[in-house]
């Protein structure tokens, strides 16, 4: 039977507390909330609705082209990311990929569409979940494709660029084709020493996810990206979906985010300030706290294992991360959000724990 796996899942949690109320930090978005610009936009382009959306996102590609000082021809837009996961593994048909242990589950998802054999680079505790220079040695010329998420979801650790430079020429010699999802890493402090951005021109084997969804707080609204310099691969990923699958609601969402220069830089002093109050307070409470280089925090709760589960009573939802691939119960990730609401889940952690 299908069984949803990602958080954010209010829905089903409001059902079983019997309760309209929950305070979600489950899924990882942007506590500042959809800049009213957005919702300004959204609201204008209702009246246009009767027409189909610009199969090309034609505007909203310039301005993407733009902001992420790339060419147009480098881009293709999507239902939020994780569409373009699919049609990207629809469109490439891999044999056999490579995944981190534990990362995000739609990469796997995608993967069983077309029977796709995974190899797993099992991420380990003791290195605090981080990426070794040993995976250099499982990309073989059997890989048809490495994935990395950068921040990895949910551990929030982060690989360098030089390393990554590392993967990529290791990739080229196997003839392997890399994506990085880089859909959280407008949240990281100093971006440009971990975003594999700079060599897009450089590798036609790179891809680079990315989304409005967390960083623009529109999950809702669904509208994500991939860069490449590969006009063969864009083509076929293209090809390997609908024609409308961004909105004109989401089109003209992105263009009115894409001008919201101050709210990104509120968005970094605020995630700073809070990750930072929330890795201190959950070590206080005796918790490990891995990584965390993002916007949100991951961590082991060895003692109550049923940490979620506690919250949950009380109208708190976090991510349990027992259904990641190499990790056992105990482990938890939860979103950075205000200081009042992350003022609440640690009094409420404190009340479930005594
Ligand atoms: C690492 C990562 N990539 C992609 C996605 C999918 O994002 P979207 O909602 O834009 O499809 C998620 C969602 O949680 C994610 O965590």
């Amino acid at each position: 039977m299908y069984q949803y796996v990602h958080g954010g899942d209010i829905y089903s949690a409001k059902k079983l507390i019997n309760s309209g109320e929950i305070l979600d930090f489950s899924a990882n978005i942007n506590p500042l909330g959809l800049p009213p610009a957005v919702k300004d936009a959204v609201i204008h382009q209702l009246d246009e609705c009767t027409g189909y959306p610009d199969p090309f996102c034609r505007e909203l590609v310039t301005v993407l082209a733009e902001y992420e000082n790339t060419q147009e021809e480098h881009i293709l837009c999507g239902n939020g990311a994780s569409d373009i996961i699919f049609r990207l593994v629809l469109a490439l048909r891999p044999k056999k990929a490579l995944l981190l242990a534990p990362t995000f589950a739609d990469y796997e998802k995608a993967l069983n569409t077309v029977h796709c054999e995974i190899n797993y680079y099992n991420l380990k505790a003791q290195n605090d979940f981080s990426v070794q220079h040993d995976f250099l040695d499982q990309i073989t010329a059997e890989l048809d494709m490495v994935f990395i998420c950068n921040p990895n979801n949910p551990t929030g650790q982060l690989c360098t660029n030089p390393f990554l430079k590392k993967v990529f020429d290791k990739c080229l010699e196997t003839d392997t084709i890399v994506l990085v999802d880089e859909c959280f890493m407008d949240f990281v402090d100093d971006p440009e020493n971990y975003s594999a951005q700079s060599y897009l021109c450089k590798y036609s084997n790179l891809l680079i996810l990315k989304a409005f969804t967390k960083i623009f707080a529109m999950p809702g609204i669904r509208l994500g990206y991939v860069l490449t310099s590969n006009p063969t691969i864009l083509d076929q990923t293209r090809l390997a979906g609908q024609d409308w699958s961004v909105s004109l609601v989401a089109q003209a969402a992105g263009k009115a985010a894409l001008t919201q220069i101050e709210y990104l830089e509120k968005t970094k002093l605020l995630i700073r300030a809070e990750r930072k109050f929330l890795i201190k307070e959950l070590s206080q409470l005796g918790f490990k706290v891995f990584g965390s280089k993002a916007n949100y925090v991951f961590f082991e709760s060895a003692k109550y294992l049923d940490l979620h589960q506690r919250l949950l009573g009380k109208g708190i939802l976090i991510r349990s991360c027992s259904n990641y691939v190499n990790l056992k119960s105990g482990y938890f990730r939860i979103a950075v959000k205000n200081h009042e609401d992350n003022c609440k889940l640690i009094a409420t952690i404190k009340d479930v724990i005594i």
